[in-house]
């Protein structure tokens, strides 16, 4: 379906992560991570959009030839409005799906080879957590709604979840732009640090 004009295109062809919309920047911090888990782990990416780093994250994991399960949470419909400007970044794609990017991003998890590695599933972070044993996960990384609300209910969420020795990290943890990132790990997670570009981790020592 076209987009309207000065709307995002959302609908398009796709063979590799690159080719996914979305805004991705930490690449790096997936290779760590791989690089730094034993097979048999398993990472879950909270917010995934269109795919875009859920896919990167599949072609790290398939390149190091490590069993490695990646799983993806995401409503599906989108954070709203939000930041300073109160920018509806996903609308496009919410309407472009009838209310829904669920077929979008499936479909592009396909075409980048990646459907028998990647588990999607199409829930609400905390009601998510809530499917997965306290201490199973080796790194949960979140990318879901930016505000304090939001970001603190999803600390709670995932911390419990996270294996000893395990990591917790999340996006766009830059003051400016994304006050409320910043204030919950501040809150929430006092010993978590800067990581990688604009990322945050906490290491579950
Ligand atoms: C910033 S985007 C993710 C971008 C993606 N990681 C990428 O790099 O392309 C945020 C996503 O979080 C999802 N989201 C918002 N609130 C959520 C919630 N409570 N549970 C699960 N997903 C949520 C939205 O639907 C949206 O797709």
């Amino acid at each position: 379906m076209l987009s309207n004009p000065g709307e995002p295109e959302v609908d398009v062809p796709v063979r590799r992560w690159q080719d996914i919309p979305g805004w991705f920047t930490w690449r790096d911090a997936q290779e760590e991570a791989v690089a730094h888990f034993p097979e048999g782990s398993t990472f879950v990416e909270v917010g995934n959009y269109l795919g875009r780093s859920l896919c990167s994250l599949a072609e790290v994991v398939a390149d190091s030839g490590k069993p490695i399960t990646v799983v993806g949470v995401d409503t599906c419909r989108g954070s709203g409005p939000e930041g300073v400007r109160g920018i509806n970044a996903h609308g496009a794609a919410v309407a472009d799906g009838g209310g829904t990017f669920a077929g979008l991003l499936h479909r592009n998890v396909l075409a980048c080879g990646f459907a028998d590695q990647v588990l999607l599933v199409v829930g609400d972070s905390e009601s998510t957590a809530r499917l997965f044993a306290d201490a199973s996960l080796a790194w949960v990384h979140i990318d879901a709604r930016h505000d304090y609300d939001s970001v603190a209910a999803d600390i709670t969420a995932w911390r419990p979840k996270v294996a000893p020795g395990g990591w917790l990290s999340g996006d766009d943890y830059i003051p400016s732009a994304w006050p409320g990132v910043v204030a919950a790990v501040t809150d929430l997670l006092p010993r978590a640090h800067p990581w990688s570009k604009i990322q945050w981790r906490w290491i579950n020592e």
